[in-house]
């Protein structure tokens, strides 16, 4: 039997986390402060020199601790950390890592909110930000400058679902002394970007790993330096700035964490079942599970290969109006829903110039090569793809598009 290089999955099933009173789910610790017999453990707490003392849940909170140690079992890191949201996680992390003065290289192709952040919003901190093409590793490369503190890109690049060559950027952060930081949202599981050599892996929990979109959530994957430092009483950017999650949610995102490696599978089905139907009738269409895209080595040579290629896929419908056609046509035809985000059971999709990367200037989005018309899916756990298939080949009838 091939030996696999690393198992996310079974890293989360061999967790042993009992609740209180032996409970197969851990108990949910429902408050914000906690009590201390002695003052003198009160204190040392505060200043982080106590085992297994919980202070005030903006700080850690138990039920917190089980999410966070379950994720870094799935990533592989020393620790990690739980936050309110994917953009409290990638907005604390950055301004850890940056002080006023320094450097960001970051891929242009990020999620819009992203893009926002270090375009408009760093420059208040006098961070500077150089967006390049991620999988153009020269130019990447040639960007560093002496005040670059960190690369940014995501593993799997949205929308046009480019994959990133983690471990050709690690090298290059390594050689340069930077951080690596991967927004992992899109490929949980598929890719363990810890193991390929980043330093930090970030998510949107919102997405895939609770994959149920009735919270908002968000996490980091880092050593257990980096984790310490963030939540650090004194100057910790999560500490400080307060983006916490709460632990009701935290307990419900870690059931569904325990069904993710299925749920991955499923999606990632689903949509190459699409892919191929695409392909089969010539509609442009973009899918890195799919021989004719550009990163299929690549992604093949890096991907855990029991959670197959991800459940996103994009299609090219050329113009705004007709994608707005086909995405009415298909919501009315129960095809899913005409929603952002990803990573539900039910298949969402949206036009991602009109949403997602709305942010994103019409003159960038035009030299990242995307379409007006470029429909993304998040496909969803469909028991029957063939019957969604049909639909969605009616809806393109109907429209006028084939
Ligand atoms: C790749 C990616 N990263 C981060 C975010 C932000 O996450 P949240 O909405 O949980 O703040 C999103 C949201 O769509 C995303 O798609």
């Amino acid at each position: 039997m091939k030996t696999k290089k690393f198992d996310p999955a079974s890293n989360i099933q061999n967790l042993e986390q009992f609740g209180e009173f032996g409970g197969v789910n851990p108990s949910i610790t429902d408050s914000s402060t906690f009590t201390f017999m002695k003052a003198e453990t009160m204190l040392d707490t505060f200043h982080g020199k106590t085992e297994g003392c919980f202070l005030y849940s903006r700080h850690w909170n138990p039920t917190n601790k089980y999410l966070a140690d379950a994720l870094a079992a799935m990533e592989g890191t020393e620790s990690a950390w739980v936050m309110g949201s994917g953009m409290g996680a990638i907005t604390t992390t950055l301004l850890q890592l940056c002080n006023a003065g320094d450097h960001i290289v970051s891929s242009v192709t990020t999620y819009g909110g992203t893009y926002a952040f270090l375009k408009n919003y760093l420059p208040k901190f006098n961070i500077d930000v150089t967006f390049v093409n991620a999988s153009d590793l020269e130019s990447l490369e040639a960007a560093i400058k002496p005040n670059t503190k960190l690369i940014y890109t995501e593993s799997m690049s949205n929308p046009l679902l480019r994959i990133s060559d983690i471990p050709s950027l690690s090298k290059i952060a390594k050689k340069h002394d930077v951080k690596l930081v991967i927004d992992n949202t899109f490929t949980p599981m598929i890719l363990s970007p810890f193991q390929l050599g980043a330093d930090i892996v970030v998510y949107s929990m919102t997405k895939f790993i609770n994959g149920k979109n009735d919270a908002v959530a968000g996490a980091i994957c880092a050593s257990s330096d980096f984790i310490n430092a963030i939540s650090d009483v004194n100057d910790g950017t999560a500490m400080l700035l307060g983006p916490v999650l709460d632990p009701m949610r935290s307990s419900s995102i870690l059931k569904n964490l325990n069904t993710l490696h299925i749920r991955m599978q499923k999606h990632g089905e689903n949509a190459m079942y699409l892919a191929k139907k695409f392909k089969e009738i010539g509609l442009k269409y973009n899918y890195p599970g799919m021989p004719d895209h550009v990163d299929y080595d690549l992604f093949n040579s890096i991907r855990n290969e029991d959670f197959g290629y991800s459940g996103m896929i994009a299609i090219d419908m050329v113009t705004a109006e007709r994608a707005a056609d086909l995405m009415e046509a298909m919501q009315v035809r129960g095809v899913g829903y005409h929603a952002v985000s990803l990573g539900y059971f039910k298949t969402l999709f949206s036009n991602s110039g009109k949403s997602t990367s709305s942010e994103v200037p019409e003159s960038v989005r035009e030299g990242m090569g995307m379409s007006e018309g470029l429909v993304r899916y998040s496909v969803g756990l469909d028991n029957d793809i063939e019957r969604t298939w049909k639909i969605i080949k009616e809806c393109l009838t109907e429209i006028g598009f084939i």
